[in-house]
């Protein structure tokens, strides 16, 4: 079972590549390392150093393996970044999908797994969004990913492309006793931010806005463990592989926290103080993110093993202990 991993030295792709490579998998790697790290892939993966908008190179990788599957983690995924640079994300997002798909197409590799977000769906004020929610991406980043989901239904129409696009919540935590984890530059999630407080590593977190439409004036997201992200991944491919429809899936816990819950209970975990300042909103953040995933758990038999915010946390927290400067290596 040869699969491609595309952007499997990020943090979400190198979960990926450690679980499948457990499973049994054969897993090849492409990255461009441009936010990725090498030390994050595998041991046992195969990796290549290369953009997937290199088309060339990636047709070479092709060549060499019989790919049964590609798992796409290869694309810019920051909502402020992306309003202040939107055709970084439009280029590589989009023109990377592109690029891939008329790879695998011309080699008749016929599925992929694609990380989509929340983000899609923008700002909604609605207790809990479903998938038949109509999608409207009030960011760059959120419209470069429905143009991909858009791109690859109209590739399973003409070439019979497979797939299934999950869009992620608030991916959180890492593999317990793993040695990997999250380590952005700069670092701009609220979870490994605060921890970097507890870290000693800031003075303190901004939060950014408390004049929004929710209980306590901060923003709501659903925090996912990675691990169990993951796990719906390969459960996707699996799914495809027994003969399952193209389709979407949320990913998330079906629980919302609002940015000073998640501070609070960041104390509670780290037993730290973690000052917290109040700041301007951020650009392109919608009030509240809760998914539904009833879906994932009803069509792919999807068990998320983490319902506790406090243990996505303390899975997080003990990466930053053991990594307080992450990999380091760059
Ligand atoms: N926040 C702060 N202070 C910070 C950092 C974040 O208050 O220093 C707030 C944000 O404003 C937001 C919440 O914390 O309200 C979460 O922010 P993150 O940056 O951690 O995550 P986002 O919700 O912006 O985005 C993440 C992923 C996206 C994905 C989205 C889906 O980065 O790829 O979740 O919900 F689309």
């Amino acid at each position: 079972m040869d699969v491609l991993v595309v952007g499997g030295a990020g943090y979400i792709g190198s979960h990926a590549v450690t679980q499948l490579i457990d499973k049994g998998y054969e897993v090849t790697v492409v990255d461009n390392l441009l936010t990725g790290h090498r030390e994050a892939v595998h041991p046992e993966a195969n990796f290549v150093l290369a953009d997937i908008r290199d088309k060339e190179v990636l047709s070479q990788v092709f060549e060499a393996r019989n790919f049964v599957c590609v798992f796409h983690f290869a694309a810019s995924s920051l909502v402020g970044e992306s309003v202040e640079q939107p055709l970084k994300y439009f280029d590589n997002n989009v023109t990377g999908m592109i690029s891939l798909l008329e790879v695998m197409v011309d080699h008749g590799v016929n599925k992929i797994i694609f990380s989509s977000t929340a983000a899609v769906y923008g700002d909604v004020d609605i207790p809990m969004i479903n998938e038949d929610l109509p999608t409207n991406p009030v960011n760059p980043y959120g419209l470069s990913k429905r143009m991909m989901e858009q791109i690859m239904e109209w590739c399973q129409e003409a070439y019979g492309m497979n797939y299934i696009s999950l869009r992620y919540f608030n991916v959180a935590g890492a593999l317990e006793g793993g040695n990997i984890g999250e380590d952005h530059h700069p670092e701009t999630h609220l979870i490994p931010i605060i921890l970097q407080v507890a870290n000693n590593q800031r003075e303190y977190v901004t939060i950014f806005g408390d004049d929004y439409h929710t209980p306590d004036g901060t923003c709501i997201r659903d925090y996912i463990h990675v691990v169990d992200l993951i796990d719906a991944h390969i459960k996707a491919y699996e799914y495809l592989n027994d003969g399952g429809q193209s389709q979407v899936f949320n990913l998330g816990s079906s629980q919302g926290f609002s940015v000073k819950e998640i501070v609070e209970a960041c104390r509670q975990v780290t037993d730290c103080c973690i000052p917290a300042q109040i700041g301007e909103r951020r650009e392109g953040d919608p009030a509240k993110l809760v998914a539904s995933s009833d879906k994932a758990r009803e069509i792919l038999g999807w068990q998320p093993q983490y319902d506790d915010i406090k243990k996505i946390i303390a899975s997080a927290w003990a990466w930053h202990q053991t990594r307080p400067e992450g990999y380091g290596e760059e």
